[in-house]
Order: structure tokens, then C-alpha cells, then sequence
């Protein structure tokens, strides 16, 4: 199974919450689908996560790689890092990466590349802002960022989108599950029509998910998993969504 519920803990995070949070989180879950689950800690830590989850299946990634494989490039981290460190994917063109670090759709496109030289599984960020949004403009918006971060790419063995509304990260605001479903299946369309030999995996939301809405949102046929940043700093809360997505979508 590809990944479907993956933790962004963006910067957050030491030895210690690495700890704490492995024991909550095999507290609560209750599947035994170890590799649909995916976290991305800061760098510095995924060789400490990987030594506490030794070999249980939960994949680990980053949140982030450098569009080139090495060079002058002080404080960045390559694919072939990332790899290197046992990881198989990385979260690329976070919004928050686009906004604060000015991550343009042709770097994004750089990332991607380099992502599936080194076979990691690229989980691509997309979303409209808030203006993007009340202007009724989102599929636009995405149907850009797509056609951008993915044109000159002939192929891409797999790939993960997220769509993240840059309005409901982190705000506790989500658009409706049913719009959210018309998004993903536009978001679909476009990537098989446009890029056939394009993998496409799956279609996951991110944005405010918590234990509360995840079943709304997984009751969704083209809602394929989530992308969660601060409900997935509690590794209980993290458990509890990972087994509603359990029973929701594998078990049904
Ligand atoms: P929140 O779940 O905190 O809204 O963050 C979503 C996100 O940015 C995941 O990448």
C-alpha cells in the first residue's frame, strides 16, 4: 500500500518527543498496515526516528531536498542524503517552503527530479490562498502549479499529491469534504490526462486534519489519505486517525 497518512512535524521535534511520541502512538494504533504511515521529521533526526522504529515498516521522509545533487549549496540536504539515510520519500513544495523560501514551480520541478533519481517518493504540495479561494479561482490555481511543476518530467515512476488550501493549514478551517473530493478529482483528472506515464498513487488532503474531521474527509472516495502537520505532533492523536482511515478505507 502506498503511503496515506503521513505526519509533517515540520520544526518541531527532538530526541526526547521522538521518544515520547513512538510510545503513545504504539499505544493507540491498532492496525498492522505499518507502511501506509509516513513521517517527516526534521533532517537532523530521521536517523534517531529510524533507530526507534527499526525496521517497523512506518516509512520516514523528509520534509524537503535541494534541487541539485551537490555543490557549493551551504546548509542545504540532497536526494541522494535523504536516501542515503534510509529514507523513500520526501514532501516537496510545501507551501510553506513556496511563501517563506520563494520555491518557485521550475525549482519544484528541479526537486521532483532528483527525488526519483534516488527513488523516493515525491508527495508534491499544492493549494490556492485564501484570495485564490473566495475568487473561485482554486482549480486554476492548481491546474498551474501542476502543469508547471510537472512539465518536462517524461517520467515519474510514482508520485503522492497533497492538496493543502494554504488557508486551512494550520487555521483549524477545512473547505467541505465534497469539495474537497471535486478537488481531488480534478487534481486527478489533470495529472492522467495531461501526464500519462506519470504514476500517480494517490491524492492525499492537508490542512487541519485532527481525530475529529478525519472521518468526514476519509468517507470521501477520492480522499486517498491525508498529510497532517499539528495533530501529528501528538503521536496518540496521530494513532486514533491512522486507525479511522483503518476502518474507513482498508477494512471497509
Ligand atoms: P496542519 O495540519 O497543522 O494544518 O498543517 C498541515 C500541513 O501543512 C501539513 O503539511
Amino acid at each position: 500500500m502506498s503511503l496515506c497518512i503521513v505526519a509533517n512535524w515540520k520544526l518541531n521535534g527532538s530526541r526526547e518527543f521522538n521518544q515520547q511520541w513512538a510510545l503513545e502512538f504504539f499505544k493507540h494504533f491498532n492496525g498492522d498496515n505499518f507502511s501506509s504511515l509516513g513521517i517527516a521529521p526534521a533532517s537532523v533526526y530521521i536517523d534517531h526516528l529510524q533507530g526507534i522504529f527499526n525496521n517497523r515498516g512506518i516509512k520516514i521522509g523528509a520534509q524537503n531536498i535541494d534541487f541539485l545533487e551537490t555543490g557549493a549549496r551551504t546548509g542545504e540536504i540532497s536526494a541522494p542524503m535523504i536516501k542515503d539515510l534510509g529514507c523513500e520519500f520526501s514532501i516537496i513544495g510545501h507551501s510553506e517552503r513556496r511563501i517563506l523560501f520563494d520555491e518557485t514551480n521550475q525549482i519544484i520541478c528541479q526537486k521532483l527530479i532528483q527525488a526519483n533519481n534516488c527513488s523516493l517518493i515525491p508527495i508534491l504540495c499544492l493549494g490556492e490562498s485564501d484570495e485564490e479561494n473566495q475568487a473561485n479561482n482554486t482549480f486554476n490555481v492548481l491546474e498551474k502549479q501542476i502543469i508547471e511543476a510537472l512539465t518536462g518530467i517524461t517520467e515519474l515512476s510514482s508520485l503522492i499529491i497533497a492538496y493543502e488550501p494554504i488557508w486551512a493549514i494550520g487555521s483549524g478551517k477545512i473547505p467541505n469534504p465534497e469539495e474537497i473530493n471535486s478537488v481531488h478529482e480534478m487534481i486527478k483528472d489533470v495529472v492522467q490526462s495531461r501526464f500519462p506515464k506519470i504514476g500517480l498513487k494517490s491524492v492525499l488532503y492537508g490542512g487541519s486534519v485532527n481525530f475529529k474531521n478525519a472521518s468526514s474527509l476519509f468517507k470521501q472516495k477520492n480522499i486517498d489519505g491525508a498529510l497532517i502537520g499539528g495533530a501529528s505532533l501528538d503521536g496518540k492523536e496521530f494513532a486514533l486517525i491512522a486507525n479511522v482511515f483503518n476502518e474507513l478505507k482498508v477494512l471497509k
